[in-house]
Order: C-alpha cells, then sequence, then structure tokens
C-alpha cells in the first residue's frame, strides 16, 4: 500500500463518525460521499445509519438515487465477512436503492439488494430480497403488504395485497 493509498484509507475512517452522529442530514450525506458512497439528488439521511464501504474498496457498494429518505439507525450491507472465517475471500454485492425510496426507522438490508422506485420499508425491516417499485414491505424477512397506486389527480392510495 502507498502512501496516497494510507491517506485515502484514513481519511475515510475518520469521516465515519460525521457520516453516522453529524448534527445535519447534509453533512451526513457529504461525509458519505466522500467515503465513496453513491449518493443522487435530495437525499436525507437519518442519525446513525450506516451504510457500508470500507476504505479499502474501490467501487461504491451501495448506490442511493436521488430523493431517498433512509430512517434513523438503517444498516446497509454491501458485503458478507462469512466467507471470510472458512478462509475463503470475502463476498461483495453492491445494493441499489432506486429514487424516492423511503426507509424507515431501523431497518437492514442485506448485500446485493436492489429497492425499486418509490418503495416503502417499515420500521425495523429486514430486507433479503429485492423489493419491486411502488411497493411497501414490513417485517423480518421483509414482506410486501401494499402497492401505492397513483389515481388520476396525482396523489396516491395504497393496495392492500391479499
Ligand atoms: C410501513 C409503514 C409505512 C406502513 O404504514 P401503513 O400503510 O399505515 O400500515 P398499517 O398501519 O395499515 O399496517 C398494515 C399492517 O402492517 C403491519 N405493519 C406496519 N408497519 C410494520 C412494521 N414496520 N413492521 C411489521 N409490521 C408492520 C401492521 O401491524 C398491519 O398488520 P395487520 O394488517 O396484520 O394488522 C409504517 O408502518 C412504518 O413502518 N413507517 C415508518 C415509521 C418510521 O420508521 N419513522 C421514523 C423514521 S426516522
Amino acid at each position: 500500500m502507498d502512501w496516497r493509498e494510507l491517506k485515502h484509507r484514513f481519511f475515510a475512517l475518520f469521516l465515519v463518525p460525521i457520516a453516522l452522529y453529524g448534527p445535519w442530514s447534509f453533512l451526513r450525506v457529504w461525509a458519505n460521499k466522500l467515503r465513496g458512497v453513491t449518493i443522487g439528488k435530495n437525499v436525507w439521511i437519518g442519525y446513525d445509519a450506516f451504510i457500508d464501504q470500507p476504505p479499502d474498496v474501490k467501487e461504491s457498494l451501495v448506490e442511493i438515487q436521488d430523493g431517498v429518505g433512509i430512517g434513523f439507525r438503517n444498516a446497509i450491507f454491501g458485503h458478507d465477512s462469512s466467507p471470510k472465517w472458512r478462509g475463503e475471500s470475502i463476498a461483495f454485492k453492491k445494493v441499489v436503492i432506486e429514487k424516492n425510496v423511503y426507509l424507515g426507522a431501523n431497518v437492514t438490508i442485506m448485500p446485493g439488494v436492489r429497492i425499486g422506485e418509490s418503495a416503502v420499508v417499515g420500521a425495523c425491516s429486514l430486507v433479503t430480497k429485492d423489493v419491486p417499485p411502488f411497493t411497501v414491505v414490513v417485517g423480518v424477512p421483509a414482506r410486501p403488504i401494499k402497492k401505492l397506486v397513483q389515481r388520476e389527480d396525482g396523489s396516491w392510495d395504497f393496495e392492500v395485497l391479499k
């Protein structure tokens, strides 16, 4: 590892407390962007939300598109360390959170998941699979409960899934 790489890693680690505990969302967004997370416009990140981006990984492990809201104490993971304990390499799988998604408080998202446009994830849910667009999911593991349907006047309605 050369000096520049060492400096980058140190800087990225120094940014973690700001990304988690910065007093305003714009500071948490800024720090996460500098850590290497891909973040679009008008994104709101709650306090103590952990977004996976190890300093030694160059590609973004998490992509957060425009207009996304990430609740208090989320944990969004783009890697699984368990293979390392069997002597294998860590598995990296990118998470994509499409535009206008809302993640409630204490949501955990597993590696490789894609959350579709305008989906809603209920508080304390564990997302293990892709979430279709315009769908509300809740629970551990998260399951769809409602669909978001747009009325002719532009407002939104919920359709309960049986
Ligand atoms: C997911 C959410 C948006 C759904 O709201 P809603 O459409 O009004 O849902 P309802 O209250 O009609 O609940 C529908 C069903 O889902 C269940 N449910 C709702 N939220 C749930 C959750 N987070 N986890 C598990 N089950 C949940 C309800 O118990 C209900 O079950 P039932 O039909 O068996 O009685 C909402 O419950 C939620 O979690 N919002 C996030 C709040 C939050 O995190 N705020 C802080 C952000 S920093």
